[in-house]
């Protein structure tokens, strides 16, 4: 039905005759003559009707916009002063010899300069997805896919399916149930991951497995999580942690050289704790230079603990973040900042902004200044390497408040101001996370998930030291995005049984949820690790869009619904019924 896409059309086609499909995306009418832009997925392109052609005129006057047609045509060059470079065939034009109507639209109910509410949008997807910028996302999206299949092909990976209908993988979310027809009363478990089937394979003796696959997780979405997203998800034998990063990492800079090439240096590593001290979280945006600085043993005296209110039976932190925008904030804008520190726990956010250091404590202005003189003015400009113009925020407080509030205050300054450059790329694997944390009543549960060894010397801290027992694990993270996570395993039941009881899991609910994988490990399990990366937000990152909705063909709202389908509705009390379920209104 076509012998060119329309966007391919270029000056050495000049006289041929083509024939093109698409649909029309914008028309001008001139009286003796119709112009169309025509549109397929590579592009626009302008197609004349001339009134001396009556017949294809007149079909022309009767179309609308977006109604899909067939043009056949010739090839035509466009005088000088009608060019369009602006667009790949703006030197040529198409004149119509004959139009094929397929079917001519109806107004369509998204506006055509994107002026439409998310809720509109995801209503009529399919015409959302008309938009050139969104169809390029899905073509990455493929590419990127086709690539991570070759990539692992070639190294010997297997593509492995494993079940939907399934029972429930603890990663820390909700699990999405269907119920079953043929054992009333029963539940399967639509996975979070393939966690358990893939290592399952490997004790089969599958050596590399890899799949990209769905997982399905209810939990509270945000712009960078949908319910059911895409893993790249593997695993493999007799391998140990730092060998698996680096396959990783190979094809990580395989998939940015292809799609944007970009060479990505290696990758550092850097720990937990590392990360939490510097940036206040364990997924740090490396392309923001701004670092949590410690001034505790500055102010470690009675008088200033009692300034800033210091609890002492706690573990406090006094620290800063040293801005170098300081005379953008005005006396507004630290109260807003004040407020955003506010929400994660900070009691206040101090400042001193530093405008003539050279004449000491008269060159600055703070909300602490009743407790400076030159001697901690001094030791702070010593420790932070401040310089005139820039403002210092501080805050002191406990150690997780410390961490978390000027955390996000580095990112949200990082995004106020616009600090994060297109095109760079900050890649870090953060290592030697914590294994186990704890809740206020004193219970441990898993910071992977309950599968994961913890670091070979570490084994003896399971039996007295659980605080302190670090985990074999690894996450990466690309410009402040988790794009993956993984860990080495545990192949020994007995510390697997070990782990189970740490985190209070009865023996009873061992055996009714792990007794086919407790089992599994006693049958020769092979040293194992893996990961699963988040296929979406890889997407993300390449396109440069901060909302996962833009790389799902068909994603859904923040409160897991599909708008386009109604998903999920009510059944009919007959369906429920066959299924042994009766609805209670709340
Ligand atoms: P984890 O839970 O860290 O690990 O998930 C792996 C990666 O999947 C992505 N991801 C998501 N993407 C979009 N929406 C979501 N709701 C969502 N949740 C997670 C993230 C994350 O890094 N079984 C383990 C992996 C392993 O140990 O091998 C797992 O699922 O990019």
């Amino acid at each position: 039905m076509r012998t060119k896409y329309c966007g391919n059309i270029r000056i050495i086609d000049l006289d041929k005759s083509v024939v093109l499909s698409g649909w029309v995306n914008k028309i001008r009418n001139f009286g003796q003559f119709i112009f169309i832009d025509m549109r397929d997925y590579t592009g626009i392109v302008q197609v004349i009707f001339e009134s001396d052609n009556h017949s294809a005129f007149k079909k022309a006057l009767s179309l609308k916009n977006e109604s899909c047609i067939q043009i056949i045509g010739i090839v035509k060059k466009r005088d000088v002063k009608n060019r369009n470079l602006k667009i790949n065939t703006g030197e040529i034009e198409i004149l119509a010899k004959k139009i094929n109507i397929f079917n001519i639209s109806q107004p369509l109910p998204l506006d055509h300069l994107n002026n439409n509410s998310d809720d509109l949008r995801l209503k009529y997807r399919y015409l959302d997805l008309r938009q050139l910028n969104l169809f390029e996302n899905l073509k990455v999206r493929s590419q990127v896919t086709y690539l991570i299949r070759t990539f692992m092909t070639k190294k010997n990976f297997l593509d492995i399916e494993t079940p939907f209908l399934t029972k429930s993988t603890p990663e820390g979310a909700r699990d999405y149930l269907v119920p079953s027809r043929n054992h009333l009363g029963k539940f399967y478990a639509l996975p979070q991951s393939p966690q358990l089937f893939k290592q399952l394979l490997m004790i089969s003796g599958i050596d590399k497995y890899y799949q990209i696959i769905k997982c399905f997780r209810d939990e509270d979405l945000r712009s960078d999580r949908q319910p059911e997203f895409t893993q790249v998800d593997i695993e493999v034998s007799f391998m140990n942690s730092l060998k698996i990063r680096k396959i990783i990492e190979q094809l990580i800079k395989k998939i940015w050289f292809k799609i944007l090439n970009y060479n990505l240096n290696k990758f550092p590593t850097m720990s937990f704790h590392e990360a939490i001290k510097r940036y206040g979280s364990d997924k740090p945006d490396l392309r923001n230079s701004m670092e949590i600085i410690d001034i505790f043993n500055i102010f470690n005296q009675k008088k200033f603990l009692e300034f800033f209110k210091i609890n002492l039976s706690k573990k406090n932190r006094i620290a800063l973040l040293c801005f170098s925008e300081g005379e953008k904030i005005s006396r507004k804008k630290l109260e807003k900042y004040s407020d955003y520190v506010n929400q994660f726990g900070a009691k206040k956010l101090f400042y001193i902004k530093i405008k003539k250091y050279e004449i000491g404590i008269e060159g600055i202005e703070s909300s602490i200044k009743s407790i400076l003189n030159e001697t901690i003015l001094n030791k702070i400009i010593n420790k932070t390497s401040a310089k005139n113009g820039d403002i210092l925020f501080i805050i002191a407080d406990t150690e997780d408040i410390v961490n978390k509030s000027l955390g996000m205050l580095r990112i949200k300054l990082g995004n106020d101001f616009k600090i994060y450059k297109k095109n760079v790329w900050k890649p870090v694997w953060i290592i030697n996370f914590p294994m186990f944390k704890k809740d206020s009543v004193g219970n441990f549960s898993s910071i992977h998930h309950p599968f994961t060894a913890c670091k070979k010397n570490h084994e003896k801290k399971l039996f007295n030291d659980l605080d302190n027992v670090i985990s074999d694990s690894y996450d990466l993270v690309m410009n402040g995005y988790e794009i993956g996570g993984g860990s080495v395993r545990i192949h020994d039941v007995k510390i697997q049984n070990k782990i189970f009881n740490i985190i209070g899991l009865s023996k009873k609910d061992q055996k009714e949820k792990f007794g086919f994988l407790i089992e599994a490990l006693k049958y020769g399990a092979p040293p194992h690790a893996g990961i699963a990366l988040g296929l979406d937000r890889i997407i993300m990152l390449l396109r440069q869009t901060n909302n996962i909705r833009d790389v799902i063909a068909f994603p859904k709202t923040t409160s897991a619904s599909c708008l386009m389908t109604n998903a999920p509705s009510m059944l009919k009390n007959q369906d429920l019924h066959e299924l042994g379920i009766n609805i209670i209104e709340k």
